[in-house]
Formats: C-alpha cells, sequence, structure tokens
C-alpha cells in the first residue's frame, strides 16, 4: 500500500485519525511534528521561541521527504502546504486525505490547548486569516477531500478506506 498522507488545520484531527487508520490498515504511523520534537530534542513552542518558525519550516520539509512511500499513514503539521515544494511533493503522492472542519469547529477543539504556537496570541482574526488563506492549499494538494464535522474517528477511517477503493 503506497502511503496515506493526512493534511489539515491544527485541530482537525489528523493525529488522532492517523493512529486509528494505521491500527486498521495494520501499518506504520509517523507524526512529522513528533519526528520534529525527536530530532531537535525540544518542543514546538521551543522550537518556535528559539529557532523561530522559518527553522521549523527547513526540519518540517526535510522530514517530510524521509517518510516511508508504504505501508504507512504520515500525519503532517497543519504549515506543511505552506511551502510550495512540500506542495508539489505532495501532489506527487497517491492517497493525500484533506480532514476538513470549519474554523468554529477547530476552534472550539483547541479552547486550551497550548502547544500551537501559532495561535498561542489568541489573535482569533489573525487565526481566521491563517485558515482562509491555507484552505485552498489544502485542497489543491489533496485528492480525497472528508468533511470532519459530525462524524466519528472511525467513521472517518471507514470513509478514507472506501474512499481510496474508488
Ligand atoms: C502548525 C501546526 C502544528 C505544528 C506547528 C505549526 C501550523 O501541527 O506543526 O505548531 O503552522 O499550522 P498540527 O497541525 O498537528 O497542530
Amino acid at each position: 500500500m503506497e502511503a496515506i498522507y493526512l493534511i489539515g488545520f491544527m485541530g482537525s484531527g489528523k493525529t488522532t485519525v492517523s493512529q486509528e487508520l494505521a491500527k486498521k490498515l495494520q501499518v506504520d504511523v509517523y507524526d512529522t511534528d513528533l519526528e520534529i520534537v525527536k530530532k531537535a530534542g525540544m518542543t514546538i513552542n521551543e522550537i518556535f521561541s528559539n529557532k523561530g518558525e522559518e527553522e521549523f519550516r527547513g526540519m518540517e520539509s526535510e522530514v517530510l521527504y524521509s517518510m516511508p512511500n508504504a505501508d504507512a499513514i504520515v500525519a503532517t503539521g497543519g504549515g506543511i502546504i505552506g511551502s510550495e515544494k512540500n506542495r508539489e511533493f505532495l501532489k506527487g503522492k497517491k492517497n493525500v486525505v484533506l480532514l476538513h472542519a470549519d474554523f468554529s469547529a477547530i476552534m472550539g477543539r483547541l479552547k486550551g490547548d497550548d502547544t500551537r504556537p501559532l495561535l498561542s496570541n489568541n489573535n482569533m482574526e489573525a487565526a481566521e486569516r491563517l485558515y482562509s488563506s491555507r484552505l485552498p492549499l489544502y485542497q489543491e494538494t489533496a485528492n480525497i477531500e472528508i468533511d470532519t464535522s459530525e462524524k466519528t474517528v472511525s467513521m472517518i477511517v471507514d470513509e478514507i478506506i472506501q474512499r481510496m477503493k474508488n
């Protein structure tokens, strides 16, 4: 099976869905954020504040290109599609799944979360601008788009498997 990449905004459920999907398909699961944290020996917040976003993005791209091509689920960070090179890399892949949720659902899920440096100033307008500017990039990069609203993780996993068959 060719690797499945999950893309989408922060809080769209990529990590949770990747784990369930990997269990169901009995393949390995990777998370680009986790790989970066392991490599850097720092949390995402620490990388952003000590090294800056640009360095984080460099590490993120490197990690993306090093992921296995087969028998794996790869959950990606929400900003991975910011780089054109990353988008082109993903467009060359067979299974790129966008987990879509609307902005208010996302903000509801991320309430009280302090692990996302890009949302740490609680500036809703900036967050919504970021969301809107990224949406078309997720959509042009993915070949399967799943609307996650009102769906359980297991429903989302089943839908991904079903849509991959078509
Ligand atoms: C980011 C999303 C985060 C993480 C970092 C930046 C973004 O990953 O990579 O905080 O730019 O949207 P999740 O999408 O897993 O939260």
